[in-house]
């Protein structure tokens, strides 16, 4: 069987580790092996430039490291974990999700990027990590759209109502919403597969969601 990589995408608090996981509990229960990854790699030293731009230690504003050398950081981890972990994953027949993946670097750095520059930021993206880094290209990319609104309220949450302990990104409303233009453009210019996970301007259920993923999944994981 050929291994497959999945990615599951969304902007901040849309619900990408809740539902990976509840995949990889549904495929591990069906028999196949599956290979859980978050990016970044927050728990390895490979993930250090990324922890240091989140954390404002190159500037205050998303803006103040440009589209890509941000890039760079985030993608220098990827190769790192894919060149540790899971290089022999992607020959033995696993399904390998990833909690987000190079396509993070489309929603987040395509968005300081003017609007002419995009598609030649996808190309440079794609060029850099997939051809030159040598990481594997997704099969498939799932794209998790919230309301802005709605994924600030479940981070709220999660965070107890505490901002200070929200990174770089997570602080920035106005950034975030020029993301989710990038992740809208990019849906339709990369074939990418939305999932709506809201509805009457509410989140759906978790269930709800895991079963529109799952229908996705198994069409590409049929033989
Ligand atoms: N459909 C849902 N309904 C209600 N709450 C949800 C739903 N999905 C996720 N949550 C909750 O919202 C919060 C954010 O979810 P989660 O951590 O899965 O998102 P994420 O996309 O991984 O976030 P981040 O990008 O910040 O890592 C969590 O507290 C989670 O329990
Ligand atoms: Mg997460």
């Amino acid at each position: 069987m050929k291994s497959k990589l999945i990615v599951i995408e969304g902007l901040d608090g849309s619900g990408k580790a809740t539902q990976t996981k509840l995949l990889a509990d549904k495929l591990t229960s069906m028999g196949r092996t599956v290979r859980k990854l978050e990016f970044p790699d927050y728990d390895s030293p490979s993930s250090s430039l990324v922890k240091m731009y989140l954390n404002g230690d190159f500037g205050k504003n998303p803006e103040d490291v440009n589209a890509y050398a941000a890039s760079a950081f985030y993608a220098v981890d990827r190769a790192a974990s894919y060149l540790k972990n899971w290089k022999n994953d992607c020959n033995n027949g696993s399904v390998i999700l990833c909690d987000r993946y190079c396509t993070s670097n489309i929603i987040y750095q395509m968005s300081k990027v003017k609007n002419d520059e995009r598609d030649g930021f996808i190309e440079w993206q794609s060029d850099f990590e997939y051809n030159k880094l040598g990481l594997p290209v997704p099969d498939a990319v799932i794209y998790l759209d919230v309301d802005l609104d709605v994924s600030q309220r479940l981070m709220e949450k999660r965070y107890g109502g505490d901002k200070s302990k929200m990174d770089l990104h997570e602080q920035n409303v106005k950034f975030l919403r020029e993301c989710r233009e990038s992740a809208v453009y990019a849906t339709q210019k990369c074939g990418w597969i939305k999932i709506d996970c809201c509805e009457n301007g509410d989140i759906k259920s978790i269930k709800k969601i895991a079963a529109e993923i799952e229908k996705v999944v198994f069409d590409i994981l049929k033989p």
